[in-house]
This record gives structure tokens, sequence and C-alpha cells, in this order.
């Protein structure tokens, strides 16, 4: 939380004053999240690219959603036997997938609750490429929102959202040289990433075998 807020709050004296503190900090946030996603957008802001075992990186940011669920929505995660290296900025790809993690969350709450909301993930190798797919059943996307879900600003969410997330989250793989696929059929939804494997990682090394 933003430190001049904390001072303020242990002055404040009343319940009245917690409560538009509480508002403020609400609204901080809110804007400090706009900021970030606007400047995720800018070219010039450069990009750290690192390895990246991409198993590894989409399992801790499950770990981490499973202990502070936002809503009661199941994870559930399958890896290959594959270890896939990418070459990624860590903040930007997390960024894309909580994008996509908090889309089928809010779709859970909205949603009709005749199935337990799940979320499946799912990472593979399809040649050269790593394929993260994210699978939910909260509902599906209508064929005439489907068609739409990539452009800015577009949202069925109301004021508090803003049509940023799968805009945002289709520049970043694209700067990745990777691609963001959306396909539904009521009522599931399935998100699809590929990220070209590191070089190093799809050349195949010869067998050696001892003389
Ligand atoms: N998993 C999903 N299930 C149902 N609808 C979805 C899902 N993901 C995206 N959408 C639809 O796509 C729209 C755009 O998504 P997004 O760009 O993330 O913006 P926002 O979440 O701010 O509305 C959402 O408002 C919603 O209508
Ligand atoms: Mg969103």
């Amino acid at each position: 939380m933003n430190l001049t807020l904390q001072a303020v709050r242990r002055l404040a004296k009343t319940p009245a004053m917690h409560a538009l503190l509480d508002s403020v900090d609400r609204d901080l946030r809110q804007a400090t999240d706009l900021l970030e996603e606007l400047k995720s957008l800018n070219r010039r802001e450069t990009y750290r690219l690192q390895r990246l075992d991409l198993v590894h990186e989409v399992k801790q940011l499950v770990e981490q959603l499973r202990i502070v669920p936002r809503s009661p929505i199941f994870i559930d995660f399958t890896e290959g036997n594959d270890k896939l290296v990418v070459a990624g900025d860590l903040s930007r790809l997390r960024r894309v997938w909580q994008n996509i993690i908090r889309n089928a969350m809010d779709a859970a709450e909205t949603g009709k609750k005749e199935e337990r909301p799940r979320l499946m993930i799912t990472v593979k190798r399809t040649g050269k490429f790593a394929r993260l797919q994210f699978r939910d059943n909260a509902g599906g996307i209508p064929r005439q929102r489907l068609v739409r879900v990539f452009e800015p600003f577009f949202t069925t969410k109301g004021e508090k959202n803003r049509g940023l997330g799968l805009f945002i989250a289709r520049k970043i793989m694209s700067e990745h040289h990777g691609k963001i696929r959306v396909v539904s059929r009521k009522p599931f939804t399935r998100v699809t990433l590929d990220l070209p494997l590191h070089a190093a990682a799809t050349r195949s090394t010869p067998e050696r075998t001892a003389p």
C-alpha cells in the first residue's frame, strides 16, 4: 500500500475516515493499475528478455493465485513432460497470464453456476512452440462478442473494467513473436498462447554412446 496513505491511516480516528481511506486506496490502486497497463502499451518501454522455464513460471503464478483466491474458481494445472524454455519478459508474460485468469474468474463470478467453475491450464510443446492453454467452463463468449474481445476498451463488465486485458495480452504476445487465440463453445472458453521456444531448446542434441 501507498506509504503516505499508511501514515494517514494511523491518524484516522473514526470508522468513517477509515472507510474514506479505503476508497482512496482503491482509487489509487486502480489508477496505478491503469498506468501500468498504459505503460505496457508503450513500444519504447524496454523488454527485458531472459530465458524462462515456462512450466516453472506458470506453476508459480498458479500457486500464488491458489493461496489468495479472488473467486471460487478451481484451477487445475497439467504439465507435459517437456522442459519448455522460452525467451521472454517475465513481468509482461505474467501480466498476460493474469489477465486471462482474471477474465475466467470474472466470468465464473457472474456466470450461471450449473457446474463447479473450473479453469484448466495446460502446457505442452507443439513443434517449435510452447503452447499454454487456459480453458474455463464459466459460460463461454457469444459470437458477436468473440469477434470484438481484442478491441481496446471493449468490455461487457461495466465501469470498473477497461477492456484492455486481451488487447494488451495480444500486443505482448506479438512482441514475443507469439500468438494468442480465443475460441469458445458454450459454456467453454479456451485461450491459447503460443510462444516460440528458445533456439537452444529446439536444437536437438545427438545421443552419445560410450565407446
Ligand atoms: N474467459 C472468458 N469468459 C467469458 N467472457 C470473456 C472471457 N474472457 C474475455 N471475455 C470477454 O471479453 C471481454 C474483453 O476482455 P478484456 O480485454 O480482458 O477486458 P475486461 O476484462 O476489462 O472486460 C470481456 O469483457 C468479456 O466480455
Ligand atoms: Mg480482462
